[in-house]
């Protein structure tokens, strides 16, 4: 029997982490996969019933799990709170106490959904890219960092700091994902101003000659911003430090068609992985049944892939998901205004993908 933490978190956290939950528990026997589920606080919900973003009982909890499926976290409701106190600070908690340094952010264009991109079709067709961003380091968690007041004026600080071993195993990481692809690696970098970058060519190069069989490039983080737009199918894998990370993985999923599409995987050195989709907690459209679950369901398909070892498990629902979309059903998300096309909800959309599977 295999656990399953589920952290449904905030906003419209829990609506679309239900349906991957469906769509896990569909799935899991067919492959011969037993799971239990257990669910717990994270985020604003916790902060609101426990005082604090993230209790250590549920680092315990998910240390004693195979996975971990989150949702999504934070909300205005939690806008006001110190950085220390914000609802985020639980999910970097948890991905920091876990030693979850690998997130991998696969960004590709289902084919019916070339048209939802806000890109030519011509454009993005075949765009086949996954981001893989540095998670525990940078500017997320370098020391010092903070507030202060120096002589009357308001002052903050944060540090971006890594050493050579951080970027020796992210980059590691990225070669080896890319041999399972088309071979090429990207590290994106803005070497021309930080030192932290000009150390990172240096390790990325040094990692490079491990893998002769996968190409290397470097790229600046604007240009690659820029590139991202002009010609995404250039790109196979990106890796990058966190900061970077973040701001070029919504980028990239955003010209795939929407963020409700791009699930991630955050990796550690032991088995235990925690899936979430890309996107936030969207507080705007919580609570109404019209978010888009297939981030979360996609989420769940790399759970079974890196996490249970079930490459079938997760085509299946990969499948599911191309198929329903094949057959015209979409989310609002999905949907470009003015197109006056029906949209599903989000239990909806859960159902197909489960007809989709046969069950
Ligand atoms: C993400 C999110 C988080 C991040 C926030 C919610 C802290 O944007 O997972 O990309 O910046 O890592
Ligand atoms: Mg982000």
């Amino acid at each position: 029997m295999d656990r399953v933490l589920l952290l449904p978190g905030d906003g419209i956290g829990p609506e679309v982490t239900e349906q991957a939950r469906r769509v896990l528990e569909a799935v899991a026997p067919r492959f011969g996969l037993r799971l239990s589920f257990e669910e717990e606080r994270i985020g604003g919900i916790s902060i609101d019933e426990r005082g604090t973003p993230l209790a250590d009982l549920v680092v315990e909890k998910a240390r004693a799990s195979r996975a971990v499926l989150l949702g999504a976290v934070g909300g205005p409701k939690w806008d006001a709170e110190p950085v220390d106190r914000r609802p985020e600070k639980g999910l970097l908690r948890i991905r920091k106490a876990l030693g979850l340094y690998a997130n991998l952010r696969p960004a590709s264009v289902f084919a019916a959904l070339a048209d939802a991109s806000p890109l030519r079709p011509e454009i993005v067709e075949g765009i086949d890219l996954l981001v893989v961003r540095e998670l525990t380091g940078g500017l997320y968690f370098g020391e010092p960092r903070g507030r202060a007041l120096v002589q009357g004026r308001r002052e903050a600080r944060n540090t971006m700091v890594y050493d050579e071993v951080e970027i020796a195993r992210i980059a590691r990481t990225a070669f080896e994902a890319a041999r399972l692809r088309r071979r090429h690696v990207t590290h994106v970098h803005k070497q021309n101003v930080l030192e932290v970058s000009q150390l990172w060519v240096e390790v990325v190069e040094e990692v490079a000659k491990d893998h002769p069989d996968v190409t290397l490039a470097h790229q600046l983080v604007d240009s690659c911003a820029m590139l991202l737009v002009k010609e995404p199918r250039r790109f196979d894998v990106i890796v990058t430090e966190n900061l970077f990370g973040d701001i070029l993985s919504d980028e990239a999923a955003m010209i795939t068609g929407s963020l409700g599409m791009l699930p991630s995987a955050s990796l550690g050195e032991g088995g235990l992985g925690l899936y979430e989709p890309v996107h936030g907690s969207a507080p705007d459209i919580a609570g109404r049944d019209i978010a888009n679950p297939l981030a979360a369901i996609l989420s769940a398909a790399m759970l079974f892939e890196h996490s249970l070892a079930a490459p079938e498990a997760a085509a299946a629902v990969r499948g599911a998901v191309a198929a329903v979309l094949d057959a015209g059903k979409r989310t609002g998300d999905l949907v470009l205004p003015g197109e006056g096309r029906p949209t599903l909800g989000c239990r909806a959309m859960g159902d197909a993908v489960l007809a989709a599977l046969g069950a």
